[in-house]
């Protein structure tokens, strides 16, 4: 049976997203999947903050724009693919390329493109919770790197 991480607020899904930044390969993607406002838009920011982006900069949801880059080291891109509709979309957006160029990349809607993107490091799966929170299911190779890391930010901040 898979492991449910209980996120009990906002913070706790910031911290997940830090410890997604502590062992993200450069290069290597993460799917972010769940219902609408399941806090995928948050995990990303997590991971942007985790980065080292200052905190001044908004991370929010790459609806409109579908795809959003930060300057961080390695760089962050967030994609947001939901309105996507056909594989043939996806290239003028250049995720390809900016895997090739080592980026770290966290794509919202992205498993349909799967085919394309190749196997994600990570799959985050967030769902709500009846009692308030999220739960986070984890999937992928990267799956028990992340689980270390986040013990290890629980450890250092036994509120989460
Ligand atoms: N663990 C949590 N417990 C309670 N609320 C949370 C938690 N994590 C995030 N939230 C809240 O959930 C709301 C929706 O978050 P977010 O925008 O990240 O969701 P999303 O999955 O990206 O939504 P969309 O499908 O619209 O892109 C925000 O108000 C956020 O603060
Ligand atoms: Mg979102």
């Amino acid at each position: 049976m898979d492991l449910v991480i209980h996120l009990a607020d906002e913070a706790a899904t910031l911290r997940a997203g830090a410890a997604v930044a502590e062992i993200a390969l450069p290069g290597a993607w993460i799917a972010l999947e769940g219902p609408l406002g399941a806090g995928k838009t948050t995990l990303a920011r997590g991971i942007a903050r985790g980065l080292g982006l200052d905190e001044e900069v908004p991370v929010t949801s790459p609806t409109f724009a579908l795809v959003q880059e930060y300057e961080t080291r390695p760089r962050f891109v967030h994609g947001d693919l939901y309105r996507l509709t056909h594989p043939s979309e996806l290239e003028p957006l250049g995720l390809l390329e900016a895997l090739d160029e080592g980026a770290v990349m966290a794509l919202e809607w992205a498993l349909p493109f799967r085919a394309e993107l190749g196997e994600p490091e990570l799959l985050l799966r967030l769902s709500h919770h009846e009692e308030g929170g999220r739960g986070l299911v984890v999937e992928g190779r990267g799956r028990e790197r992340f689980v270390v890391a986040l013990r290890a930010a629980v450890a250092r901040d036994p509120s989460l």
